[in-house]
């Protein structure tokens, strides 16, 4: 159950506010009474009519998908590029999904779907410190000292970046390249390809592999699966 105005915000009728004078203004009724409580509480099933217009209520789904290279992480692209939202209604799954946040046109990993405003919004907070692990090919051999920048923070367009975690994965001496292991939880635009070129090691490759408590097991580049109820109770926490 939530409350009537959120309830009409979610559905995309009005803002939270305005959603608020409607109810007071009688103009919304639920189950064909006009409601003027604002405490109202309504479940999914409950219907209402705003101005005599049925609002269209969706039920929450959540999606995991392993992001390919080459699509964009929104809902839709001027440019008429495919997008992450393509994939998911290529399914014939046709509810009004965006992405939390983003992955570069070039990155893929893991990325999490959803209609559930309140929740994507609390997951992109950085007051919620969301943790996501990427594996990064950067151009040259990393060094230990690079690492530890990296973790204690690096200035990105005149900001320290937070603590982070970072691991050597591997180093290939031939091509002159390594593999870094970097698990940081701001979202700012880039941020991973920029706090490498910051220590002097330019992104080739970027894949997320974690993100909060969810992983990518099982799903190949491409693939999306529904979130299981245990994973978006471990989400809401
Ligand atoms: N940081 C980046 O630089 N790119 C991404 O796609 C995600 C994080």
């Amino acid at each position: 159950m939530e409350r009537l105005q959120k309830a009409m915000a979610e559905a995309g009728v009005a803002s939270r506010r305005a959603s608020e004078k409607l109810i007071l203004q009688g103009k919304v009724a639920v189950n064909g009474t006009i409601v003027k409580e604002l405490g109202t509480k309504v479940g999914t099933h409950d219907e209402i009519v705003v101005n005599g217009v049925p609002i269209q209520r969706e039920q929450h789904v959540y999606y995991l998908l392993n992001k390919p290279r080459g699509v964009i992480s929104s809902a839709h692209d001027d440019k008429g590029r495919r997008t992450v939202v393509d994939i998911i209604h290529d399914e014939d799954i046709d509810e009004r999904i965006y992405p939390v946040g983003r992955l570069d046109y070039d990155t893929t990993g893991i990325l999490l779907l959803t209609n559930d405003g309140a929740l994507a919004n609390k997951l992109m907070h950085p007051k919620y410190e969301v943790e996501k692990t990427y594996i990064a090919k950067v151009e040259g051999i990393i060094k230990n000292d690079e690492l530890k920048q990296l973790r204690l923070g690096v200035i990105v367009d005149g900001r320290k970046t937070k603590p982070a975690k970072s691991k050597l994965i591997n180093v290939d001496r031939a091509k002159k390249t390594s593999l870094v292991q970097l698990t940081i939880h701001e979202g700012r635009n880039h941020q991973v390809k920029n706090m490498f070129k910051v220590v002097g090691h330019p992104v080739i490759k970027l894949h997320r592999e974690t993100y909060g408590p969810l992983n990518l097991y099982g799903l190949q580049p491409g693939e999306f699966r529904a979130l299981k109820p245990e994973e978006i109770q471990m989400l809401k926490k």
